[in-house]
């Protein structure tokens, strides 16, 4: 294997974990990873741990993400949260767009590439979710919506700031379902991905772009799914709430 981009394994918690529950799992966490260095290990809480998490990751290699943000930099926006908010906390990510999102919020590729500017001014790097629902995909039409979801959430975004984002292929299929993309699925759709980005930006930026695999990841599963030339890393959900299967995941993907 041959990857000259370090592997970002990231847990998404989603509404999961109370302050004392989160802490649990990082101080957990911190055990288990102290000596990890091959990859980048991020977690993302809801907002309401960042604070006393981004505390008791300090001393660690482990990195703190959001699971979402506002396009508005500050106002009058009832229940929102800005990108300088989660500065205070030392958050370095930022999930966006995440299909939860787009299903329940309604959260169109317009907003999401708005978020993204927004993120990316604020020194933050959008984790971009992207990914095809089962019916588009036994219609045939997984590289139409991936395209139509790449060229419209990264409408915003120079070369530049394509260097500093990170895409995440999470077919809507393979989450929460414990039926993960096989690798040869999630090889063939990275591939597409970076090859439509090659198209957008250059190929230089395309190579060296950052494409996560997420949904239904396990350690069972990790170690065939990052070994896939196009595949950078891991958006776990479910199998990151557990320290044993978190850090399992981790280790097996180095
Ligand atoms: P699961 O790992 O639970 O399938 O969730 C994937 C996901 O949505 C990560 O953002």
């Amino acid at each position: 294997m041959n990857k000259d981009r370090k592997l970002i394994i990231a847990g998404n918690w989603k509404m999961n974990k109370t302050v004392a529950e989160a802490l649990d799992l990082v101080h957990g966490l911190k055990r288990e990873l102290a000596s990890v260095k091959e990859v980048d290990v991020v977690v993302c809480p809801p907002f309401t741990a960042l604070s006393e998490v981004s505390r008791a990751i300090l001393d660690s290699n482990i990195r703190l993400g959001a699971q979402n943000m506002s396009e508005h930099s500050g106002g009058a926006y009832t229940g929102e949260i800005a990108a300088v908010m989660l500065k205070e906390f030392s958050v370095r990510y930022v999930v966006l767009g995440h299909s939860e999102r787009r299903q329940y919020q309604k959260e169109s590729n317009a907003l999401i590439a708005a978020k993204a500017a927004a993120a990316l001014t604020a020194a933050l790097k959008p984790i971009i979710c992207i990914g095809e629902t089962l019916q588009e995909r036994e219609a045939g039409a997984t590289e139409k919506v991936l395209e139509g979801q790449l060229r419209g959430s990264l409408a915003s975004l120079n070369k530049d700031q394509m260097e500093e984002a990170i895409l995440a292929y999470e077919p809507v299929w393979a989450i929460g379902t414990g039926k993960n993309a096989t690798a040869d699925q999630a090889q063939a759709a990275h591939a597409f991905i970076r090859r439509t980005l090659a198209g957008m930006f250059d190929e230089p930026t395309a190579r060296r772009a950052r494409i996560q695999y997420g949904g239904s990841v396990k350690p069972a599963n990790a170690r065939e799914l990052m070994r896939q030339p196009d595949v950078d890393g891991a958006l776990v959900g479910g199998a990151s709430l557990e320290l044993r299967s978190f850090s399992d995941i981790v280790k097996n993907s180095i």
